[in-house]
């Protein structure tokens, strides 16, 4: 059935920002983070490859929940929808994206940066955003700032991100989980190391 975004939230401390530039190597990737315990996938619309990417995660890999990211422009979402994806993540938000997202039936996680853009979202239905991008946004700072006037709102920061810093982000009160690049390395993909990479994905599992 659908999930919500603060159920998508809730099923993982990290969802994994994902470039991939192979069809091929997308149900091994999935199947190795889900073996680590990280079920939510974000299939970055930056590639070639990425629908066909998100098909086959849907298909093959019972576990997963798959979504699209990197989404920017309103006819991507009924492709995503049509391609198997069950939520969408967009950098940024506008109107015309929260129509189409409607339209499509995908739950939405949109991008904020700002306050003006947090109250922005929430008017549009929106109560659950990605803050992006979360370093050069402020990071925790920024966290902190928006939970005073916004305690209301739970976030996904997003940029900038490392194993390092994740835990200080999910012990904040309105972080419900944060995004990454740092679970698939490139190299790793290209390498076909996903011993490595469900490694990765059971160390940022733990984090919560
Ligand atoms: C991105 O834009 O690729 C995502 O925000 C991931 O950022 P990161 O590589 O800093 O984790």
């Amino acid at each position: 059935g659908t999930m919500t975004i603060r159920e998508i939230m809730a099923a993982a401390p990290v969802m994994p920002v994902i470039v991939l530039d192979r069809v091929e190597d997308a149900v091994p990737l999935a199947r190795a983070l889900c073996a680590g315990g990280i079920r939510v996938l974000e299939v970055t619309l930056r590639t070639e490859a990425a629908l066909a990417a998100v098909a086959a995660i849907a298909a093959e890999v019972d576990e997963a929940i798959v979504g699209v990211g990197t989404v920017t422009r309103p006819e991507q979402f009924a492709a995503a929808r049509a391609a198997g994806a069950r939520f969408a993540v967009t950098p940024g938000l506008t109107p015309t994206l929260a129509a189409a997202a409607r339209a499509s039936g995908l739950p939405l996680l949109p991008g904020v940066m700002t306050p003006s853009e947090a109250i922005a979202a929430r008017e549009q239905g929106f109560d659950a955003l990605k803050l992006f991008p979360a370093e050069q946004a402020g990071g925790m700072g920024m966290l902190k700032a928006l939970y005073g006037p916004l305690p209301d709102l739970l976030f996904c920061p997003t940029g900038g991100i490392s194993a390092a810093t994740a835990a200080s982000f999910l012990a904040l009160p309105n972080v419900g989980c944060v995004g990454g690049s740092w679970l698939v390395p490139k190299e790793a993909v290209r390498a076909g190391d996903w011993a490595a990479i469900s490694t990765l994905a059971r160390q940022a599992a733990a984090l919560r």
